[in-house]
């Protein structure tokens, strides 16, 4: 089933008054009406310049063998790494059975390259090349992932690096640590997960259909209602992955004690949001979404599928588990192993007490006085509020499901103001494209942050990126079934 597809079916979905005037044949009629942006062309050489190809392939999860799609085949897909303000010029490649795109998440590029079907581009079809080419304005870490369906949830996610030529670096090691939350190929696919969710949950408004569906997360140790989340997330994943590798088969990283590491965590999750901590070890937190912050030491953290957190840590003599919980599901966590010393590593499944402790929410850090917007008041507030429900399955922003919503229109020049409200019982990571926005309270730069349920936060930025971008819930099935809008800058 096409995406396409599966938004018509969830057209009479979201079942709530809140929906204005759905109907079969509105399609034409919404925001797939503006013009797509044109692209831009290198007029010199490109300093990165790469092809990456989407395709299907059978890749190794350390001892579970996934029939899946990747980029490259490989799982994560292959590093981008450039330098702050160079050029990037990327072919992609599809030779996937489906439309697809690629979205660069977190950089302030083009609107043309930013890889939104229908909203900054044509889909790419089975076969077809697209060009993608953008400057890098800003350091930091990054990932890129298709933005058609589900596809993020399959094996199509890549770190995308962007260093800062002025950065004194000061470590020894740097390490990318991908967490994801897995089912593709293991007797189901995402898309049949999602028909299932829909199916399982179409007629019922009664309860939240937690009658033991396979693929639905049935609260797990955490059901509706845990602190500081909720509930664990909507769908049962049968592994949880650090760099592609199950936990009994982890990767394991080779230091020596003493040593300084600068670790870079991307949560390329679509339904799980993880804790991460190293055993017998504080992590300082230095960035968050690409941006410096205050050094913060902390045992573990949280990360919302979007998120980046980048940490130091300076090693001690043994080897050493870095895990990552999936918060509220049941399964084994999620590992790498570090290794400075001899010694035999912990069993999969072990937990450090770290995670035991307190756990840093990253929108409790401080900014980096280098990472504040330049002080201003808002020119004009913007509202999202985040609406729908598990039963039926339905997820809408500002009252419909995309794109049946509105446009949320902002003019170029002005800080604008996001009152960004979570309608729902559920968290989601909200995530705008294009744009770096400030938590208003701290002036922490994000561009993804957590909503807990029926949270409000203000958020701001300064609208200097003319385009159509997409603002939505980063749980890729949230934002399939709907909980995306497009922000659109006047003309
Ligand atoms: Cu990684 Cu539209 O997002
Ligand atoms: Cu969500």
């Amino acid at each position: 089933m096409s995406h396409l597809t599966r938004r018509h079916l969830l057209l009479g979905g979201l079942g709530v008054a809140a929906v204005g005037s759905l109907s079969a044949c509105g399609a034409s009629s919404g925001p797939g009406a503006a013009p797509l942006p044109t692209p831009v062309r290198p007029s010199g050489t490109a300093a990165v310049v790469k092809t990456l190809t989407a395709k299907q392939s059978t890749v190794d999860l350390g001892g579970p063998r996934v029939r899946t799609w990747t980029y490259d085949d490989s799982l994560p897909g292959p590093l981008l790494r450039a330098k702050a303000g160079d050029f990037v010029q990327v072919t992609l490649k599809n030779q996937l059975p489906d439309d697809t795109t690629v979205h660069w998440h977190g950089i302030a590029l083009n609107n043309a390259a930013d890889g939104v079907p229908d909203m900054t581009q044509k889909p790419v079809k089975p076969g077809e090349t697209y060009q993608y080419s953008f400057l890098v304005p800003d350091p930091g870490t990054y990932f890129f992932h298709p933005h058609v369906g589900l596809q993020l949830d399959r094996g199509l996610h890549a770190p995308l690096v962007v260093d800062d030529p002025n950065e004194p670096g000061g470590y020894d090691h740097e390490w990318i640590v991908v967490l994801d939350d897995w089912l593709d190929g293991t007797g189901t696919t995402p898309d049949a997960t999602l028909a299932k969710l829909i199916s399982d949950n179409a007629t019922d408004s009664g309860n939240s259909g937690m009658g033991g569906m396979g693929g639905m997360n049935m609260g797990g140790m955490g059901g509706v209602g845990t602190p500081p989340f909720g509930d664990g997330g909507d769908i049962r994943y049968p592994h949880f992955l650090i760099n592609g590798r199950v936990p009994t088969a982890p990767e394991t990283f080779a230091a020596k004690a003493g040593q300084r590491v600068r670790i870079r965590f991307i949560n390329a999750g679509s339904d799980t949001i993880f804790s991460v901590a190293l055993g017998g070890h504080q992590m300082t937190v230095t960035h968050t979404d690409g941006y410096p912050v205050k050094p913060q030491a902390v045992g573990a953290l949280y990360l919302a599928m979007g998120e980046r957190y980048d940490v130091t840590v300076t090693l001690a003599d043994g080897v050493f588990p870095l895990v990552a919980v999936p918060f509220g599901k049941n399964g084994t966590p999620a590992r790498a192993l570090i290794r400075t010393g001899s010694g035999a590593a912990p069993a999969a499944g072990v937990v450090p007490v770290e995670l035991n402790g307190p756990i840093l929410m990253g929108a409790d850090l401080e900014p980096a006085d280098q990472s504040l917007l330049p002080s201003r008041s808002a020119d004009e507030t913007i509202r999202v509020v985040l609406n729908g429900q598990m039963s039926p399955y339905a997820w809408g922003l500002n009252g419909a499901s995309y794109p049946k919503n509105d446009p949320i229109m902002v003019s170029h020049g002005n800080r604008v103001r996001i009152r960004a409200t979570n309608m729902t019982m559920m968290t989601h990571p909200l995530h705008l494209h294009g744009h770096t926005f400030a938590i208003t309270e701290s002036g922490l730069r994000k561009d993804t942050v957590i909503l807990r349920p029926m949270e409000t936060r203000t958020l701001e930025f300064q609208a200097d990126n003319p385009g159509r971008w997409a603002v939505h819930c980063h749980n890729a099935y949230h934002a399939e079934a709907g909980m995306m809008g497009e922000m659109r800058y006047r003309t």
